[in-house]
């Protein structure tokens, strides 16, 4: 042990004295460390300089801001609810002139530990409160619901659980969650419908009184469902289980919304069921949906919910997941409906590590990053065409760059930061801190204004937005100090820790869990007629059992569509029309990788009198790292506040750190893919094995796979050339069809085929895709159909227009 810590300060000496007199060392604050070593030191660094924006917006609010919702960063003055026209909705959906900036960043202390501060901003709150939420606004019920009701829930947890740093013990009586109840007491009346979905608004003091149709006639998917969360959080916290019954009865009837292919469509009039937009994705509008379908689940340990997240993760893998991120499609038919993705949709990958699918999310994060890197922020909504334009010219005028950009703003939301600190937590990769730094110093920089922070009215311009909404203090902020504070309390807590969507920390303790169960009651009558007044409109039936029928049980037969590298605008047209677009050649990473955990001594060993770093993986043996960049070259465009900078993971001292001197780029595919999709009545069944075979005993559900076309002297998806030797003793005679080649002779073809990828998940080089012979048929009919679409040879390959996928196996 000693040995170990003199070797460390021996380390931290050359280290310290070994840089040249350039290298980012940080005299002012006498820390002992080289930047980008990223030891203890240094990240202690980042976490106090975290804590120190926090503090600073946080008295600038106080001071200049407080009673109102929100501090303006620029001009100092409070940004309030619009008074003069209650009809502004995207002001007053979440200035309810509830002091929300308060409210909201109350657990932002409590995560940085800081007792004196929390114990004073909880008696802000109730000195602020007299009368509860006894308030003439009419509010968002479900923005309410996570900052207000989320916020104070939270808190009081915080406050009560002797194990954290804030605990207040008996000085504290329980008025956070008073004043939660209320709040939710006054949101609850939205859920009283004929359908028991809720509508979007209502005003704290009236209810519906002066609320117009215009404002309550459309409600969106995730504001629908995901009240669930924090409504089940306060059933068991005060034992009264309507809140959980009421909310978790819209989520229900939410999903029993779906499309046959488990896609929700976002937007619907929640008075009667029917619905205005068929968009699905993952973004805004439907996000929290699915968040709170796994985050749910794992905090109320609730096996329904998983299987919604399950059912609901694996459609959108099937119909809208590409390389990069996902697209928004249309809910019944699984086409592709626009071209751009929005900023929202950032969360994800946070989200995939918590259900276990990290190598996915290091993808789609990857893409973020990307965005970051091009426009400083990312923005609201990018269009992933590009630019036609820049085919004839090498830069774009103002007003082409703006077209990449469909909405334009970046108010510094924290999905990027949330991804990263998930990420980080699950890979412990120094690429993620190296991000975090980044962040931190563009907050430190660019987004510091002179009473906070505020992110970029326009990323094309780099213009100053003048808002600091509440998510930048109780989440941004948070989630960068979490990325950096690697020993929190939260990390070792004993109890599940979920984030809410708000970043607000969530955790059921066994004792509640069992109070809650002894002890829950349901006698609020008004309630308890809605719950039987709903149920008995639905028939009895338990409607989010619906089953699929797929067109009446038949085979739909399959659509195909080719896409290319190149994609100009008539191309995209095309596969938009088509309903399959996609993009050639791309895979995930060929072999699953297996991190490290636990890893914070970076250096390893010291051989030749020279400390042995670990790599970054993901910059050293994740090949794919420029080919977002060289894909979306027509549409990644830096704006010109943005033409110095350099991308976090080029960073100088990062780089040389921390990759590999050998690491590699996967040299660009000259194939050609496409995919073919198969619907058949029953469920789909995937079996991936530990060597990415993909196996299935069923050909029920929706089939998608994508193939490449490999032909000798190409370079395949998996950055290798093709080898000719596959192209030799093939057969292609048709066990089933005589209109391929009569003759049954070994042949060298030109050309074959090869699956890459089924309903989202990648097969890796040499895996292949096989269907139980003896089981997938369900009918003679249906295997009539299949015979007629698919032919299949004597080695058990299948074959698609008498060219054989060889790895497409019926066996
Ligand atoms: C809004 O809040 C402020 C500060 O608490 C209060 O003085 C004012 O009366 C409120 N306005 C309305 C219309 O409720
Ligand atoms: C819920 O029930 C438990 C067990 O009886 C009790 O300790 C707790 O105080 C109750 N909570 C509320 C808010 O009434
Ligand atoms: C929601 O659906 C699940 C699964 O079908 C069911 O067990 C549960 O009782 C439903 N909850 C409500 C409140 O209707
Ligand atoms: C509902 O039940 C709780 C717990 O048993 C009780 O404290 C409360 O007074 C009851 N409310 C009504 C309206 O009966
Ligand atoms: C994008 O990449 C392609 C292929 O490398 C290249 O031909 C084209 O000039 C690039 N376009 C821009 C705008 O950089
Ligand atoms: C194929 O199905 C049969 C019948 O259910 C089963 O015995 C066999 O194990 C399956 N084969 C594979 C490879 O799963």
């Amino acid at each position: 042990m000693l040995c170990i810590i003199v070797w460390w300060l021996v380390m931290l000496w050359k280290f310290c004295w070994a840089g040249d007199a350039s290298s980012a060392k940080h005299p002012q604050d006498n820390t002992r460390f080289e930047k980008y070593s990223f030891n203890r030191e240094e990240l202690k660094h980042y976490k106090e300089e975290t804590k120190k924006l926090f503090y600073f917006a946080h008295d600038n609010y106080l001071q200049k801001g407080y009673p109102y919702d929100e501090l303006r960063p620029i001009s100092c003055v409070p940004k309030t609810r619009n008074f003069a026209d209650p009809d502004d909705q995207i002001t007053n959906d979440v200035l309810g002139n509830f002091s929300v900036t308060l409210v909201d960043s109350l657990t932002t202390l409590a995560v940085m530990g800081d007792k004196s501060r929390f114990a004073s901003m909880v008696g802000l709150v109730e000195a602020t409160f007299p009368n509860k939420f006894d308030i003439d606004s009419t509010v968002q019920v479900f923005e309410t619901t996570i900052r207000i009701v989320g916020g104070l829930i939270s808190a009081h947890l915080y406050a009560t659980d002797a194990s954290k740093a804030v605990y207040l013990g008996e000085t504290y009586s329980g008025s956070l969650l008073d004043l939660a109840r209320d709040m939710a007491d006054r949101l609850l009346p939205s859920y009283l419908t004929m359908t028991g979905l809720p509508v979007p608004r209502i005003n704290l003091r009236s209810k519906f009184d002066p609320i117009t149709i215009e404002l309550v006639h459309e409600n969106n998917v995730a504001a629908m469902a995901s009240p669930m969360f924090e409504f089940t959080m306060l059933s068991y916290l005060t034992n009264d289980s309507k809140y959980a019954l009421v909310t978790r009865y819209a989520l229900n009837k939410t999903w029993a919304l779906r499309s046959e292919l488990q896609l929700l469509p976002m937007s619907f009039n929640p008075q009667t069921g029917q619905c205005y937009s068929q968009i699905s994705g993952i973004g805004a509008s439907i996000d929290s949906f699915y968040e709170y379908a796994l985050k749910g689940a794992i905090l109320f340990d609730d096996e329904e919910l998983y299987k919604i997240w399950q059912d609901a993760y694996s459609a959108l893998n099937t119909n809208s997941r590409a390389d990069w991120f996902y697209t928004n499609v249309q809910s019944t038919t699984g086409q592709l409906q626009t071209v751009w993705i929005d900023s929202l949709s950032a969360f994800f990958p946070g989200l995939q590590v918590l259900a276990g699918d990290v190598e996915d999310a290091m993808l789609k994060h990857m893409l973020t990053s990307k965005l970051w890197d091009t426009f400083g922020g990312i923005p609201e909504r990018w269009d992933f065409r590009g630019s036609p334009a820049l085919d004839a010219k090498d830069h774009l005028t103002e007003e082409e760059l703006r077209s990449l950009v469909p909405l334009e703003w970046y108010p510094l939301r924290p999905e990027y930061v949330e991804s990263t600190y998930f990420l980080y937590r699950a890979t412990k990769d120094t690429f993620y801190l190296n991000i975090g730094v980044a962040i931190l110093e563009s907050l430190q920089t660019k987004f510091k204004h002179q009473c906070g922070f505020g992110g970029f009215q326009d990323v094309t311009t780099g213009e100053p937005q003048d808002r600091m909404e509440t998510f930048i203090l109780s989440e941004t902020l948070k989630y960068l100090y979490l990325l950096f504070d690697v020993d929190n309390e939260l990390h070792s807590a004993r109890d599940n820790v979920i984030f809410s969507t708000e970043a607000h920390p969530m955790w059921l303790t066994p004792q509640v869990i069992n109070n809650y169960k002894s002890k829950k009651y349901f006698n609020d009558t008004t309630y308890r007629k809605h719950l039987h007044a709903c149920r008995a409109r639905d028939g009895g039936s338990a409607f989010s059992d619906k089953k699929k029928t797929f067109m009446g049980g038949k085979l739909l037969g399959f659509a195909k569509s080719f896409f290319n590298l190149k994609q100009d605008q008539d191309q995209v047209a095309a596969s938009l029309s088509q309903g399959l677009a996609g993009i050639k050649g791309q895979t995930a990473l060929a072999h699953p990788r297996t991190f490290p955990h636990e890893q914070m001594c970076y250096p390893v060993e010291s051989s030749n009198g020279k400390p042995q770093w670990l790599h970054s993986r993901i910059l050293s043996h994740f090949d794919r790292l420029f080919e977002i960049d060289r894909r979306y070259n027509t549409t990644l465009i830096k704006p010109g506040h943005m033409q110095q900078e350099v991308p976090a993971l080029l960073r100088r001292g990062f780089y040389d750190r921390w990759a590999q001197k050998s690491a590699k780029s996967r040299p660009a595919p000259t194939t050609e893919s496409f995919e073919i999709v198969l619907d058949l009545p029953g469920e789909c069944q995937l079996v991936r094995t530990p060597d990415g075979n993909v196996h299935r005993n069923t050909l029920g559900g929706r089939t998608k796979i994508r193939l490449e076309k490999i032909e000798p002297g190409l370079i395949d998806i998996y950055g290798r050339h093709v080898d000719p030797k596959i192209f030799t003793n093939l057969r292609r005679k048709d066990l089933f069809k005589p209109n391929c080649d009569k003759i049954d002779s070994l042949y060298s073809p030109k050309m074959l085929y090869r699956a890459t990828m089924i309903n989202g998940i990648y097969l890796p080089a040499g895996a292949a895709l096989t269907l139980n012979q003896s089981t997938v048929f369900k009918t003679q009919s249906e295997e009539n159909t299949f015979r007629n679409l698919f032919g299949q040879n004597r080695y058990h390959q299948l074959m698609l227009d008498c060219v054989p996928i060889i790895n497409f196996l019926l066996q």
